[in-house]
């Protein structure tokens, strides 16, 4: 039978094989070499592009935007950190949020929806208004993180994010760096090549602090509603909107325009 989150109680949380892994010499070498290369490229990217005015990170606090930060935070390389608080984030990503302030003696710059449009959302379509259909689910994310997201891009020379090729198929084949014609600047994803467990081995081996659902089976966290733990086994972003398609589970931050 297999493990799910429902199954769970506090005290018996079997432990999760995907945030522990078994950390090999291979695997140890191949986390020491990309995250070198990945912070060759920022430092390239800071002399190329300018430091925090120019570049900034999109930090939503899951396990590979916390590599990320440590890589960032740690050399204090001048890049802004910033995170869209959908208002709806699970308990959890706040407490880490306040660690990694304190850990690293560092302020995020938290973006928030525009309070009059969740307003009307929400006194329109209802509180969980996102469970009804696709488009109610894609009108929320709109509010609480598309046009967030535009405020936090503006003037910038390029953005960072957590995203890997591994992590879903509308994410197959995803470059390093790109253009992203939707937001109209460049796009880096220095973790493109990544596998989970190397982003796991890198978070132990420099224990750097996790979001605590992650142990809970939740290997990617987006809101508290729209999220859920996954059996062992199932695809990385399964509880990720599980009610919708796989082809349609992309919130607006990540899509591509042709
Ligand atoms: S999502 O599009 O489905 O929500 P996902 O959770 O996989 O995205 O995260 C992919 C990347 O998008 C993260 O590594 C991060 O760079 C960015 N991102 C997602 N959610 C946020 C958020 N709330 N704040 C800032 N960046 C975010
Ligand atoms: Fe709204 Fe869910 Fe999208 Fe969060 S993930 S913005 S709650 S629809």
């Amino acid at each position: 039978m297999s493990t799910t989150v429902s199954m769970i109680r506090p005290g018996n949380t079997p432990r999760n094989p995907a945030t522990n892994p078994d950390i090999t010499p291979e695997l140890r070498d191949s986390v020491a070499r990309k995250a070198a290369t990945a912070v060759s490229l920022l430092q390239r990217l800071v002399a190329e592009l300018g430091g925090s005015g120019e570049l900034t990170f999109a930090n939503s606090f899951g396990a590979e935007d916390m590599v990320l930060t440590d890589l960032i935070l740690d050399r204090k390389l001048p890049i802004e950190i910033f995170s869209l608080d959908t208002g709806r984030l699970p308990a959890e990503t706040y407490t880490l949020m306040g660690e990694v302030e304190q850990r690293y003696d560092t302020r995020i710059k938290v973006y928030f929806p525009d309070a009059t449009a969740v307003e009307q959302y929400v006194r329109t379509e209802g509180i969980n208004a996102f469970y009804d259909s696709v488009d109610l689910r894609k009108a929320c994310c709109q509010i609480r993180k598309v046009e967030p997201l535009r405020r936090a891009l503006a003037g910038k020379k390029a953005w960072i994010t957590g995203l890997r090729a591994a992590q879903s198929t509308t994410r197959t084949g995803l470059p390093v760096r790109e253009f992203d014609a939707g937001n109209g600047l460049e796009k880096i994803n220095p973790l493109s090549d990544w596998t989970e467990a190397e982003v796991w081995a890198y978070l132990r081996l420099h224990g750097v602090p996790y979001n605590a659902l992650h142990d809970q089976f939740y290997p990617s966290i987006g809101c508290a509603p729209c999220t859920r733990g996954i059996a062992l086994g199932e695809d990385v972003r399964a509880g990720r909107w599980w009610w919708e398609d796989p082809e349609s589970k992309e919130c607006g931050l990540h899509v591509k325009k042709s």
